[in-house]
């Protein structure tokens, strides 16, 4: 099965491509693509750009991420994350593929008081999950052989995320300040390839989950100060000192765009569909992460 994969670049679609690559034997072909050979903020030449693969199957982790910059940008942020995946849905309908596409846990507000279900109403609180609630119903109107895959809190070894800007903050400050008030589940780049691995697996055996909307994400919850305080807990061992963590509300830490308070995400659907789908706990998928930053930083 030759599976193209966009945003090579990214977190997931990074991932993705490392953990996939050595995966020939178990006939599944990967063919990584970044912005250069499939650019979603250009709907009209994603078709070309399956002609040039001619792929079995597309995974979509590419997307517009930056969630405040797209109060501001929130045009771009519709072109990239709605019209960019309406068209890779069209092309896939076109060629009779499915697509396994990358969504997020901004689609919800965050009045929920129980893990959200896939489907929960959305409601998105900014431009970011708006356009990424768009994305989502183009495709569902596009192509009937789609898995929309909600995830939140992503973060890996190298990229732009909450871990490593705690650890680059932390590293020069003995007091920091992190919002108390958001709860949600930290989940590792890693942990999502190896998902939409098992989801590609499951197709190649013949047993394909139901199309349709999924949750996934690490076990459990914690909140962007208790992620800190775990990621500060395993720096202390590598550092000899720890900075002191001060829990603040979301008023006493403005941004342009607005969080949800709350969106932990129920997965029991997807692990019911798919009985070999790996998951572990946030702090175990820490764990890992946190050491392959380390070794990264020591070969540096
Ligand atoms: N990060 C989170 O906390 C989070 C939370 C929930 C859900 N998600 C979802 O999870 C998915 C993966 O997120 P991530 O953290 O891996 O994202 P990321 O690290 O920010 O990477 C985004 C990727 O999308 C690519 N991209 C951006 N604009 C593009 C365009 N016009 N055409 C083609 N590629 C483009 C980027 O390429 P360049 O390097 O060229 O910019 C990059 O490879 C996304 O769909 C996101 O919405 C993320």
């Amino acid at each position: 099965m030759r599976v193209l994969v966009t945003g090579v670049t990214g977190q997931v679609g990074g991932a993705l491509v490392r953990l996939a690559g050595g995966k020939a034997a178990e006939g599944i072909e990967i063919v990584g693509v970044g912005r250069d050979r499939l650019d979603l903020a250009e709907p009209g030449r994603i078709e070309g750009a399956l002609e040039a693969v001619r792929p079995d199957l597309v995974v979509n982790p590419a997307a517009y991420t930056a969630v405040d910059k797209a109060e501001q940008e929130r045009d771009l942020a519709f072109t990239i994350n709605r019209d960019g995946p309406s068209a890779l849905a069209a092309g896939c309908a076109e060629r009779k593929i499915g697509l396994i596409h990358v969504s997020t846990d901004y689609v919800f507000d965050g009045s929920g008081t129980r893990p959200y279900r896939p489907e929960d109403p959305v409601a998105p609180l900014g431009a970011y999950g708006a356009s990424k609630e768009a994305g989502e119903t183009a495709i569902r109107h596009a192509l009937e052989d789609h898995v929309i895959l909600r995830t939140a809190w992503v973060y890996a070894a190298r990229g732009g995320n909450f871990m490593n800007t705690m650890l680059r903050v932390g590293k020069d400050r003995d007091e920091l300040k992190v919002v108390a008030d958001q709860h949600g589940t930290p989940t590792a780049a890693v942990d999502i390839a190896s998902a939409v691995l098992a989801l590609i697996r499951a197709r190649i055996d013949g047993t394909p989950v139901a199309s349709g909307t999924y949750h996934y994400t690490a076990d459990g919850a914690t909140t962007w100060h208790g992620f800190s305080e775990a990621i500060f807990e395993r720096a202390a061992k590598v550092w000899g000192r720890r900075p002191v963590v001060h829990a603040i509300t979301t008023d006493e830490y403005p941004t342009p765009a607005k969080r949800p308070a709350y969106s932990v995400l129920d997965t029991s659907a997807l692990i019911a569909a798919l009985p070999s789908l790996p998951h572990r706990s946030w702090q175990t998928a820490l764990d890992e992460v946190f050491a392959a930053r380390m070794a990264a930083e020591e070969t540096a």
